[in-house]
């Protein structure tokens, strides 16, 4: 007879480990599937899925040592600290990357311990509708559960005619491994992970060029953010040609070569040590078996599900990136835990006005709810207030004062409609930004509110006070 579960997750990544975590804290018999992507040297799964084995954190270990490495070699001087020339050892750096993601994955093992989670090893694919569930081929193992919660997550996209080998040719997989600084980097997509990980090698010293498709740089962020953005990257040596289109890309034992037409239709080529190819991530269902269960995709091959999770199948629910929306962590765990309570009866939910976007540059990127160019589009009456960190005493201190804060507020109600900071800690700030949304605040509300002394926060503060003309320090 197969193990009977109240609940499966068929992935272990942010959407799926939390789910299962919630789902049990509900009193539920979870058990989650994971494939062997990242499997530890002994052949044991590793969760986490693409956030913690090569996404969110070890992209974020990098970015803080390369950002370490900076202020060292350019910045400690002028603060009266002199270090001499810096130098990287980079498998050190990398060593101490694998390490953060080991310590973390193995952290959620220890979680599905105390919650009592059956960890299954091996690629979840659905079988058959049974009378009360669904039956799901683990490895050799067929289990069956009342409920199932698809949590595959996505892969990268790659580009026809550019085979990526992680070696020279890299995604994201093999940008976070890198294991020297390449003398020349060139990154196809200047989106998220295109300039972070830009940030990450040009920090350490690689010539970076970045060759974007759309004749507008970060066309998801505010238009004001994209174009301070553009400046400080431009500032920082980051060569980023927008317009562009691909040509051929041929690799050699030395290096890449790629060839591309310019934004006015010129042949252009480039040499370099390393390609990254960051194009975007396609939602992840190969080998579930969606097709024979009849489970329906859209039309861009996500799971289809409604405002809460639900897929077309009884009793089966997709979260994360394998659905539409922004592919974030934190999105995806929402989406995990509000599946955990609906099954359970409860009101499970999720603003998906609120959720937050940060880029981990420097200066940090972040923002919530809508832009300056979409509430231009729908027509809606709003104020400004925007404030730069230049005007702000700690954002002096730091030595950071690149960046603004810039609320948008209804103009007859007042209601805070979108946040955007560019900045020294934009992810921590918009935080406050984010609750006050969910709240369903005013700017005068933020405006009201006492915020310490000296710190970055006052740089929201003024915003908020700037959306009612009357900022104090600006
Ligand atoms: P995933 O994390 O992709 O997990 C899916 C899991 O399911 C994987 O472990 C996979 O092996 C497993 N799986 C797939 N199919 C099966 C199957 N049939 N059976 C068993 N197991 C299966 N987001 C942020 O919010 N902040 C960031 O700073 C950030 N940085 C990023 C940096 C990079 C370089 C990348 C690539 C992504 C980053 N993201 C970031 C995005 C974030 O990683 C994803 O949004 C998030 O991991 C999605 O979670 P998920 O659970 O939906 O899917
Ligand atoms: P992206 O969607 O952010 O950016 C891809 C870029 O590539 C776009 O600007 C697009 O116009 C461009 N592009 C597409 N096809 C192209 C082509 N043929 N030639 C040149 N340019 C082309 O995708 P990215 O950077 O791959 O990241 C994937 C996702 O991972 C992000 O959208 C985000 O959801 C997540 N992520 C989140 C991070 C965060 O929250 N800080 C960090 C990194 C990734």
């Amino acid at each position: 007879m197969s193990k009977q579960f109240d609940v499966l997750v068929i992935g272990g990544g942010p959407g799926g480990y939390v789910a299962a975590i919630r789902a049990a804290q509900l009193g539920f018999k979870v058990a989650c599937c994971e494939s062997n992507a990242y499997a530890d040297p002994k052949g044991e799964p590793r969760l986490g899925g693409t956030c913690l084995n090569v996404g969110c954190i070890p992209s974020k270990a990098l970015l803080h040592t390369s950002h370490l490495f900076e202020e060292a070699g350019h910045h400690f001087s002028t603060q009266g600290i002199s270090v001499g020339t810096p130098a990287i050892d980079v498998p050190t750096m990398i060593g101490r990357k694998n390490a953060i993601v080991n310590q973390l994955t193995s952290g959620i093992k220890g979680l599905f311990k105390k919650n009592k989670i059956v960890l299954l090893n091996g690629h979840g694919s659905f079988v058959a509708q049974t009378g009360d569930g669904w039956q799901i081929k683990v490895g050799d193992d067929t289990v069956e559960a009342a409920q199932v919660i698809i949590a595959t997550g996505s892969a990268a996209r790659h580009l026809p005619g550019i085979p990526v080998d992680n070696k020279i040719i890299c995604d994201n997989a093999g940008a976070l491994d890198l294991d020297a600084v390449p003398e020349k980097l060139v990154i196809i997509g200047a989106g998220v992970i295109g300039l972070e990980m830009g940030s990450v090698w040009r920090r350490l010293g690689s010539e970076i060029t970045i060759l974007e498709a759309l004749p507008e740089f970060l066309s998801v962020a505010d238009v004001d953010v994209a174009r301070e953005a553009a400046k400080v990257f431009a500032k920082q040596g980051m060569n980023i040609h927008l317009g562009v289109q691909i040509g051929e890309v041929k690799t050699s034992k030395k290096g890449v070569s790629i060839a591309y037409t310019d934004k006015d239709g010129q042949p252009q080529k480039l040499d370099a040590d390393r390609l990254i190819v960051s194009v975007g991530r396609i939602p992840y269902t190969t080998g579930l078996n969606a097709e024979a269960v009849g489970l329906k995709l859209d039309e861009r091959g996500r799971i289809d599900v409604d405002g809460q999770c639900r897929t077309n199948l009884p009793g089966v629910w997709a979260v994360g990136d394998v659905v539409s929306g922004p592919m974030l962590a934190h999105k995806a765990m929402e989406e995990g835990v509000m599946v955990a309570e609906l099954m359970a009866g409860q009101a499970g939910h999720c603003n998906f006005d609120t959720v937050p976007w940060v880029i981990y540059t420097s200066p940090e990127i972040a923002w919530v709810g809508k832009t300056e160019q979409q509430l231009k589009a729908d027509g809606v009456a709003f104020k400004v207030g925007k404030i730069p960190f230049a005007a702000n005493g700690r954002a002096l201190g730091m030595g950071d004062t690149s960046g603004f804060v810039k609320m948008l507020a209804d103009a007859k109600t007042d209601r805070i409609l979108g946040a955007h900071i560019i900045g020294a800690n934009a992810s921590e700030l918009i935080s406050e930004c984010v609750v006050a949304m969910e709240f369903g605040a005013a700017s005068e509300d933020l405006a009201r509110i006492c915020h310490a002394h000296p710190t970055l926060s006052e740089v929201v503060h003024e915003a908020a006070l700037a959306c009612d003309k009357r900022p104090l320090h600006f």
